[in-house]
């Protein structure tokens, strides 16, 4: 590949950017593609890109009665999920990237991943995808350009980002001051002349590799969104929080609602639970309480920043969805399946109907037969699941009937309350309001869950996943613990938001989930707003305040008595228990553990009687 090619090719584009040109030809030279086009984002790109994924085996074009436009993927079985223990913070300075992350020496990585890259686009189409994090309007706007050889990756990016040409222009004007990302991807798989391709070409070893100090990503062997859509989890959350340390913002795994009260107020809600723990659902939340409205404005990242008036603002930086599938239906998710019923969406390790619909376990309308995500026979009596646990719609934001006007607003909207939470059988009550920001910081900093199939590794093993950002933080924990401590000292202290911390996933002695969820979810919403407003009571307890039975609005939840004081209950058995596992994790930390989360700690173990 020459340049000179390039420019012979009628979508080759290119641009007037110097600087950006020359790492595109950089990259062309190592990675020797046979053909550069640059993405523009137009109906034609889209139509001729999926056409080619159709016929290369990797989508199904879907019934175009119920999925107008769009397509059905199944991976390689080895390439569905995030890769935490392939994931990569190269920090010059290895205490930067802290007890977290993994870490290499930038050099060595680079070296590394550069033998990995040479010659690996060979017989494939390099693709340059100018993008944006969040509005191209922005004071700042966040750019990024991704190189990918996957037309799978360019089809999910143009859902999940601003992308193409208008893009481009506008980094073109700013010139040489334009800052954008560069980030770099590749499935690792090179065709020799006449070599058939696989239906999901990757590669077995794989790295996900962010360069903190130099804002570049480096991605190579996986087509799993978490690992190829680089504009996600790598920019605008491990990037993106190196950034915001140094620039005195938070950039976190939140979901962001309005919620609209009976008498009109309006609150903006931010909440982190880790991946698979219930965000995409609790954004487009149908509340069963009457007179309260939801609406979405993002289901997975926040960017915050205090405004002028001293408020935290948060803006969405995506612009689709990407959510789990199985469990989402009409009764769950309402919102999300009208979302992707209106098509122009991608489902990635579903099951495919017999009539070219999908199918996944908790939807309605089980059919009697299927082609199971390993493209096996499936029906009801099969002993395997017909769809990946982390199986994934990609589809666009804009479709939600439910978005709020405000997401088009570059200010963001000011945030009410942070919500912390996970997937906890025991220990954890329903919610719990914390005292203050150092508090609500200790929270966040000790919160804990079951791991799911997001990643790949173990499923329901305790960890803790501070903030829900333990496999995005992009760089030390404990600075990025004392970042969010000072973020608080920095503010009109009456300003902030209120933090609290819920557990939707608390189970009974049978086993069965004490709390109904999704819906019902909203019951906790209100209450958290009426202890804002000062209307609702709580008890104190040693971790926080929690509800009186009385003070949830519990009308019409169908629910004993007995079970929603088991779903409130605070145990000092089940919490002594949890100090020591706190210790050791932040024992992790030595002197980059903030004193204020040390206080907190000890406060804790004095209120429970320990010491
Ligand atoms: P995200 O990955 O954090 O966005 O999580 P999702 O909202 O996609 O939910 C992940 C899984 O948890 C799905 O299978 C949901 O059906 C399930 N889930 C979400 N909210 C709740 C809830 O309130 N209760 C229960 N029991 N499950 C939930
Ligand atoms: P999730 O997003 O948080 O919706 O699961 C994907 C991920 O975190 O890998
Ligand atoms: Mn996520
Ligand atoms: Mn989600």
């Amino acid at each position: 590949m020459t340049t000179e090619a390039t420019h012979t090719d009628q979508r080759a584009g290119g641009t007037t950017h110097a600087g950006l040109q020359a790492w595109v030809d950089e990259v062309a030279a190592m990675t020797t593609p046979d053909h550069i086009e640059w993405v523009t984002g137009s109906d034609a790109e889209w139509t001729r890109l999926t056409d080619k994924l159709v016929e290369a085996g990797t989508f199904v074009r879907l019934n175009e009665e119920k999925k107008p436009n769009s397509f059905y993927a199944a991976s390689d079985p080895t390439d569905v999920a995030r890769v935490e223990d392939r994931t990569y913070i190269c920090s010059v300075d290895e205490k930067d990237a802290g007890p977290t992350n993994n870490w290499m020496d930038p050099n060595e990585m680079k070296d590394l991943m550069r033998g990995l890259y040479a010659g690996c686009m060979k017989g494939r189409t390099m693709y340059v995808i100018p993008f944006v994090m969040g509005h191209v309007e922005a004071e700042n706007p966040m750019f990024g350009v991704e190189i990918t050889d996957s037309e799978y990756v360019v089809v999910s990016m143009r859902v999940m980002a601003r992308c193409g040409v208008n893009v481009l222009r506008r980094i073109e004007e700013l010139g040489e001051n334009a800052k954008y990302v560069p980030a770099l991807h590749s499935v690792g798989a090179p065709l020799e002349p006449g070599q058939k391709d696989v239906k999901w070409p990757c590669n077995p070893e794989k790295y996900i590799v962010q360069f903190p100090e130099e804002r570049m990503i480096w991605s190579f062997g996986s087509g799993y969104g978490g690992n190829a859509l680089l504009g996600k989890k790598c920019y605008s959350l491990r990037i993106a929080s190196a950034m915001a340390r140094d620039e005195g913002w938070l950039a976190e795994h939140m979901l962001i609602l309005k919620l609209i009260s009976p008498e009109q107020q309006v609150y903006y809600i931010a909440a982190a639970f880790p991946s698979a723990c219930g965000k995409t659902n609790l954004a487009m939340l149908a509340p069963t309480i009457p007179g309260w409205k939801v609406e979405t404005l993002g289901d997975d990242i926040a960017w915050m920043r205090f405004g002028k008036d001293g408020r935290l603002y948060a803006v969405n930086p995506e612009f689709g969805f990407f959510g789990v599938a199985p469990g989402t239906n009409e009764h769950t998710n309402p919102n999300a399946m009208k979302t992707i019923n209106k098509g122009n969406s991608v489902f990635t390790n579903v099951a495919l109907t017999d009539d070219r619909d999908i199918w996944w376990e908790g939807l309605e309308n089980t059919p009697a037969h299927a082609t199971s995500w390993k493209g096996l026979d499936w029906t009801p009596d099969s002993a395997e699941l017909s769809s990946h646990a982390n199986s994934r719609y990609c589809t666009p934001i804009e479709q939600c009937d439910i978005l709020a006007d405000e997401y088009y607003d570059p200010q963001g909207v000011p945030i009410s309350a942070i919500f912390f939470g996970g997937r906890r059988k025991t220990t954890v009550p329903l919610v719990t309001e914390s005292r203050d920001w150092t508090h609500g910081t200790f929270m966040g900093a000790t919160l804990s869950s079951e791991t799911t199939a997001a990643a790949t590794g173990a499923v329901g093993v305790v960890r803790r996943d501070p903030m829900a950002m333990l496999p995005f933080i992009g760089y030390n924990a404990g600075d990025y613990f004392q970042h969010w401590i000072n973020m608080g000292k920095d503010a009109d202290a009456s300003k902030l938001p209120k933090i609290f911390y819920v557990n939707w996933f608390r189970r009974d002695d049978d086993g069965g989930f004490l709390w109904p969820g999704f819906g019902e979810n909203s019951r906790v919403l209100k209450w958290a707003i009426e202890r804002i407003e000062g209307k609702a009571a709580a008890v104190e307890t040693p971790i926080g305040h929690v509800p009186t039975p009385e003070s949830l609005d519990t009308d019409g939840l169908d629910m004993s008595d007995a079970d929603i004081a088991a779903a409130l209950k605070v145990d000092p058995e089940e919490w002594k228990a949890e100090i020591p596992q706190i210790e050791e994790w932040f024992a992790k930390f030595g002197e980059n553990l903030p004193t204020e989360l040390q206080i907190e700690l000890d406060g804790l173990k004095a209120r429970l009687g320990l010491e």
